[in-house]
């Protein structure tokens, strides 16, 4: 069975479904709202146990109604909490989330995820160190991040960095990689680039190999030389919330069977997940990924 380890987020996501974006000062009816569960670090958790990985998560929770939900609903996708610390004295982090027309606004707001420590990666070793692959996003402090990517590179298992929300990091952080997935916008900030940039000459000028999504239109991968693309997969776009969480997952857990192999599923599971609302809402199976891929059109 493929190990996991994710380090990151845990969120409620409070969604609300609109038949447009609100500008400011502005009142208009919704048509629906959700209370969820999202956060990078916990999607990601979600989806690669669904995948058929098993996976642990580091990261914090508040001790509050959110948190409790939470972490039943992790426990009962089977990702292991045992890393997961309940902070007395703050809030869980939550992600106010508007939906119209399949495109998303989101404002998290961190609160517990603000202090997955260091420290708490380092505990974490043993399971780091039997992991095949490690998943960290920037969704916690950096110094949790830089403190992944050190024990990752330290213990020669594989980190995929998430540079989500994007900021830019130093260049020997990026080396510490074995992949970084970014969205073209997310590897301009990275790399304290242009964004109008051509983002395969941004991907080529990365320190690291780069996975990167471009929606609908599927990624692109490049380890050395020129960047090669994986197609997209038409769908009807419910909700693109989690879609890249979904992607980074199934990068992780199906790497064994080579990048390209690994890419085409990615697209093909994050295709899926934002068939349905909410952001772990879609998120497939391993069997319902290899039907979707054996249909005609796929
Ligand atoms: O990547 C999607 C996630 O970003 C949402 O679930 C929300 O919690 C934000 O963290
Ligand atoms: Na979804």
């Amino acid at each position: 069975m493929t190990r996991i380890v994710v380090v990151g987020s845990i969120n409620m996501d409070l969604v609300t479904q609109a038949p447009r974006f609100v500008g400011p000062g502005e009142t208009i009816l919704g048509e629906r709202f959700l209370t969820v569960p999202g956060g990078k670090g916990a999607n990601q958790a979600v989806a690669a146990a669904r995948l058929g990985a098993d996976v642990a998560l580091v990261g914090a929770t508040g001790d509050d109604a959110f948190g409790r939900q939470l972490r039943e609903g992790l426990a009962m996708e089977g990702v292991d909490l045992s890393h997961v610390a309940q902070l007395a004295d703050s809030a869980s982090g939550t992600a106010s989330i508007t939906v119209a027309g399949g495109e998303n606004q989101i404002i998290v707001v961190p609160a517990a995820n603000a202090r997955v420590t260091p420290a708490q990666v380092e505990r974490a070793q043993t399971l780091i160190a039997r992991a095949d692959a490690v998943l960290v996003q920037m969704e916690i402090p950096l110094a949790t991040v830089e403190a992944t990517l050190r024990l990752g590179h330290r213990l020669g298992v594989p980190v995929i960095l998430n540079p989500a929300p994007a900021q830019k990091l130093p260049i020997d952080w990026l080396q510490l990689a074995r992949y970084v997935t970014p969205n073209q916008h997310e590897l301009a900030i990275l790399l304290g680039a242009d964004p109008d940039e051509d983002f395969r000459t941004l991907m080529q000028r990365a320190p690291c190999p780069v996975v990167l999504t471009r929606g609908g239109e599927g990624a692109w991968y490049r380890e050395q030389g020129e960047p090669i693309h994986q197609s997209g997969f038409n769908v009807e776009v419910v909700d693109s919330t989690g879609a890249g969480d979904t992607f980074n997952a199934a990068l992780a857990v199906f790497l064994h069977e080579g990048l390209a192999a690994a890419v085409r599923k990615a697209c093909a599971a994050a295709a899926l997940s934002v068939t349905r609302l909410g952001a772990q809402g879609g998120m497939p199976g391993v069997h319902d990924v290899d039907a979707f891929l054996a249909q005609p059109a796929g």
